[in-house]
């Protein structure tokens, strides 16, 4: 395989404890050598003077609607799309249609990625059988398939014996339950954040005690019987539970998205049914709580849970709207104009939780890092370019955005999986 020499960028490896100007020489799809000045007979050269050059990001949470929905997303469309917003690794969540709770369905996600994925996909399985929150999935049997977590994402586990037993069972497999929190009971019939703008503007509300009662429990459990990873946190107290919990040694990890450090429930005052997403956008109380998870450490994870929806299933009245917006071609932008830009985050913080972080979490070996022997995924960033959010030229099937016109800072320039060169110059390859 041909050799890629990446040449005098500031590299920011935070696994590694990195942060420099270096050259990385990539071969045979790992990183071969990093180092001041790195010789690479014969290899390709990429410039990156005045360029940032991260590990290959790395997605937790994904839709990619394969089985099922291929009009909303499919592998490829949804690989795609992570290419381009700097993703070399997406994990796709279960609750596609059919759901994959069963290992045939797991083979199936890992046959198609290899034939059609731009970047790496890994499926995370169901905890419950048809996601239904009643019977444990077969997750021994999932995880040989090479299922990396499990998580009835999109549906919360509603009985706490459920919970535990599904923590009992993958605690021998050294791998996350992905918790969706949501008490369905407190969160039916809402559609936006319970509070003052619900009111005033007449929308059925979701309290945010739907999601800190499930947080509590959650980490309550894996005080005693496994390891819990809280998806999409966005209030107030379920940072405060996650840190306590975490101070007295419970296994707990958690993330956040990036439309919950920008946006809060205001943006929904439009009606605009791209702003509903499950859990919904908080209160500014809440949302400067989760920078401030992300400051201390206690959100150690940025994932995007990029839902992708069809115009059909979007523009229609609030109330009916489908949940979810789409996220791979805007959160590196996001993190870095909106965290970093304005110095909640360092850099090499803000890479950390979209890098070896979630590679830790998920024990992805040879990922999230750019040490000589990890794959050679890898990312160029030119954090002078702006650009602004424009859908019609995502990759993405969907189009479903807020931030529509936002100006963003920080420009993918080139996307290498596996040492392979699928973004050049901000373009396909
Ligand atoms: O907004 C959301 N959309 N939240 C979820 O938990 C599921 C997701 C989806 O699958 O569309």
């Amino acid at each position: 395989m041909s050799k890629l020499l990446i040449k005098g960028g500031r590299v920011i490896d935070p696994a590694a404890g990195l942060d420099g100007i270096r050259d990385v020489l990539l071969e045979s799809g790992k990183v071969k050598e990093i180092g001041v000045r790195v010789k690479g007979q014969g290899a390709r050269v990429i410039e990156a003077k005045g360029m940032l050059v991260f590990p290959g990001l790395i997605d937790m949470h994904v839709h990619l609607r394969d089985p099922g929905r291929p009009d909303k997303e499919t592998i490829a469309s949804g690989s795609r799309a992570a290419a381009l917003g700097g993703f070399t690794t997406i994990c796709c969540m279960a609750n596609t249609e059919p759901p994959i709770d069963n290992p045939a369905a797991v083979e199936y996600i890992i046959a198609k990625a290899r034939t059609e994925a731009a970047v790496n996909v890994l499926p995370i399985a169901a905890v419950t059988k048809g996601l239904r929150g009643e019977e444990l999935a077969e997750i021994g049997r999932c995880r040989m398939e090479g299922a990396v977590a499990f998580s009835d994402d999109g549906h919360p586990i509603m009985r706490a014996d459920m919970m535990r037993r599904a923590l009992e069972y993958t605690r021998q497999f050294d791998v996350p339950v992905i918790a969706h929190c949501e008490d369905t009971g407190l969160s039916a019939g809402g559609t936006m954040n319970e509070g003052a703008v619900s009111t005033e503007i007449g929308l059925p509300g979701i309290p945010s005690l739907s999601e800190e009662i499930m947080v509590a429990r959650d980490v309550l459990l894996a005080r005693e019987y496994g390891r819990v990873h809280i998806a999409h946190v966005s209030c107030a107290r379920s940072v405060k539970f996650i840190r306590d919990a975490r101070r007295e040694g419970a296994s707990v990890t958690c993330e956040t998205c990036p439309h919950y450090f920008t946006l809060t429930e205001d943006a929904v005052r439009h009606y605009d049914p791209n702003t509903k997403v499950n859990p919904p956008l908080r209160t500014k109380a809440d949302r400067q709580a989760i920078i401030r998870g992300l400051r201390d450490g206690t959100i150690e994870v940025i994932a995007t849970d990029h839902a992708p929806h069809t115009v059909d299933d979007k523009n229609v009245e609030f109330n009916q709207a489908a949940n979810g917006l789409v996220g791979l071609e805007t959160a590196l932008g996001l993190v870095l104009t909106e965290l970093v830009g304005k110095k909640a985050l360092t850099l090499k913080e803000a890479v950390a939780k979209l890098t070896a972080n979630p590679a830790r979490i998920l024990r992805l070996a040879g990922k999230g890092t750019l040490r000589p022997g990890a794959d050679a995924d890898l990312i160029v960033v030119d954090p002078r370019q702006t650009w602004q959010v424009d859908p019609r030229q995502f990759a993405s099937k969907s189009r479903n955005t807020p931030f529509t016109g936002w100006t963003l800072k920080g420009k993918v320039i080139h996307t290498i999986v596996g040492g392979k060169q699928i973004v050049r110059d901000g373009q396909f390859a």
